[in-house]
């Protein structure tokens, strides 16, 4: 047994916090106070099955390893050499665990460069791929770029990658890890290539190797539009942004940097030499993209596509750009451009003048508040307020907090202290909601105040659930499809309960599990299967809410021949509304 495997089986998860926390039983698990924030209530959970250690509040701790490195301040190798001599595991000179760790993702980091080859061939030399070439050009990427950027093509059929990478030497395990095939039993063999028919866009890590892929469908009606790589040991996908290695220099020395939100505008940027582009490959940013910006710039431009997607994830960004200090502008298109990628095809130009006018984010806020709302009338301004209140409760430095109010009640025509009242009303509000009853918060960047953040934990508790009991997995199936989830991650997790029969499936599915195990563990099989159904339902109202909301808009903005159709559309939404409960 190797040396880790060795300490983990002498001494137990739950005895090694013992030593440093009382712990308390609570159903399948042990509870306690968190030794790594303050807190009055118990948010750290140890699981004896799962030999877990992790706190539900901030998130820190997970195996031996990482609570010994939190709770004494050590880095892996020190952890090892601490729980070696609890354990008495004498460890090798060389520690061989500690390089099979490193060789590991240097295989994974070679089977994708060798991947990416591989679909390169055959964007450039067979006849389906040419035709994807021929696309690329035709929406206006030159041959240098698409070579540099490497893109490639997978071709439709079962497994040409998954034979090329067996011919190349690496194993089944490797590229089912890579999350290049699919297992589609346990038997040996029998995988097939996870994207088939793609277009396909490397992704790169910050050193510049390629980590990841992202596969655009290419042929009408094929879904979802982007398929991408799951979590792998190499590839996180809320802390990659795609052409951050090639754009980093110049981030520093424009000292800002651009967020698009596809693959194809960053690539349409770089063309153009706006070089200090990223994107976040879809969505908003998230609090792991934007720590990892601190360290270039703390000037940031948003550029997300002008559909309503786009302006959500704006608001979500700007939300938790706020709360990491950021100071924020967003970019308003005066054309009729979709997207960055349409704007640049278009005139890059005006990119370039969109950039240079972007608003400030505190200025952009106010104005699309007043433009979806009267604000010459009482009720217009408490629901411009309401709207804004999330904002101001993140942002840290009280200054500009108050020189944002001021403007804000002069523009209302308010007094400044009513706003701060409003303000004060709000945070106490949100405290008093956060513990108990938002019990489904996993992650610090998924849990907002906004009405995205309640999608993405309903999301997360239901497959938590489905994880812990695999057998509801037919339920869900019946009232939920995979793209009713929201974050592609997700929609990894809730594909595989179905595909993936030797379950290797990380340690977000983990922590999911354990979490949803915390909640259910004093619950009958039946009231699981009530919580489930009922969940799902009220997700599926958020849903229904969200479409509602964005439908009204659009009447709002309609000219009149399209408001009888809209209108009929909503119609159908309320028939909906209906079955569901
Ligand atoms: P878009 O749908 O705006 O695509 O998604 P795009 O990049 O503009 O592509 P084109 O121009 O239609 O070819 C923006 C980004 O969101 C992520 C991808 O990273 C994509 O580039 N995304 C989108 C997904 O991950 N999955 C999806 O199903 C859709
Ligand atoms: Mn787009």
């Amino acid at each position: 047994m190797d040396p880790i495997s060795e300490i983990k089986s002498r001494i137990s998860i739950e005895e090694l916090v013992a030593q440093y926390i009382p712990l308390k039983k609570a159903g399948r698990h042990f509870k306690a106070l968190c030794p790594f924030h303050q807190e009055r209530t118990p948010s750290f959970y140890v699981s004896p099955e799962r030999q877990l250690a992790y706190c539900f509040g901030c998130h820190k701790g997970g195996d031996h390893f990482k609570f010994i490195e939190e709770i004494e301040g050590l880095d892996f190798r020190g952890a090892l050499k601490f729980l070696a001599e609890k354990a008495g595991v004498t460890l090798p000179k060389t520690l061989p665990d500690e390089q099979k760790r490193k060789s590991e993702r240097d295989r994974l980091i070679e089977i994708h460069e060798q991947a990416a080859k591989f679909f390169e061939e055959q964007l450039w030399d067979t006849p389906d791929g040419e035709k994807v070439a021929k696309y690329l050009k035709k929406r206006g990427l030159k041959e240098k770029t698409i070579k540099n950027a490497q893109l490639g093509f997978a071709p439709e059929s079962g497994d040409k990658l998954y034979t090329f990478l067996l011919e190349r030497g690496f194993t089944r395990g490797e590229i089912l890890t890579a999350g290049l095939a699919i297992a589609r039993d346990t038997e040996q063999g029998n995988c097939i290539d996870r994207f088939r028919m793609r277009l396909m866009f490397p992704i790169r890590n910050l050193a510049g190797a390629i980590c990841a892929f992202g596969g655009r469908a290419v042929r009408d009606g094929d879904e979802p539009k982007y398929l991408n790589s799951p979590e792998t040991p190499i590839y996180h996908k809320s802390s990659v942004l795609y052409g951050l290695s090639e754009a980093r220099a110049e981030i520093r020395q424009k000292k800002s940097v651009v967020i698009v939100e596809g693959y194809m505008d960053a690539l349409a940027a770089h063309q153009a030499g706006f070089q200090n582009v990223v994107a976040c490959s879809g969505t908003a940013l998230t609090t792991d993209q934007l720590a990892i910006l601190k360290r270039f710039t703390q000037n940031l431009f948003l550029a997300f596509d002008r559909d309503t997607a786009g302006k959500l994830a704006t608001n979500r960004s700007i939300e938790l750009a706020f709360a990491a200090e950021f100071s924020l502008r967003v970019v308003v298109w005066k054309s009729d451009a979709k997207d960055p990628d349409e704007c640049l095809r278009k005139d890059p130009d005006e990119f370039a003048k969109a950039i240079e006018e972007a608003k400030p984010a505190t200025e952009y806020l106010l104005e699309s508040c007043a433009e979806n709302f009267d604000s010459g009338a009482a009720e217009g301004k408490r629901k411009i307020i309401e709207e804004l209140l999330p904002f101001f409760a993140q942002i840290k430095s009280a200054v500009e907090l108050d020189v944002w109010l001021k403007q804000c009640a002069s523009n209302l025509g308010i007094s400044l202290s009513a706003l701060y009242d409003e303000l004060k009303r709000f945070q106490g509000k949100q405290k008093f909601l956060g513990q108990p009853v938002s019990k489904i918060t996993i992650k610090p960047e998924l849990s907002f105040s906004t009405e995205t953040g309640s999608f993405i934990r309903h999301q997360e508790y239901i497959l938590g659930l489905l994880l812990t009991y695999p057998e509801l997995t037919s339920v869900a199936f019946q009232l939920l499809k995979p793209e009713d989830f929201d974050d592609i991650e997700l929609q990894n997790i809730y594909r595989s309960l179905s595909t993936e029969y030797n379950q290797n499936l990380g340690e977000r599915a983990n922590l999911l599990a354990m979490y949803a195990e915390t909640f259910a563990a004093d619950m009958t099989f039946d009231a699981v299967q009530e919580e489930l159904k009922s969940i799902i339902n009220a997700l599926k109202h958020l849903k229904l809410d969200r479409e509602k909301r964005s439908l009204v808009e659009r009447l709002q903005n309609a000219p009149a021949k399209e408001k009888q159709s809209l209108l009929e559309e909503y119609q159908a939404l309320l028939l909906n509304e209906n079955n569901i409960l």
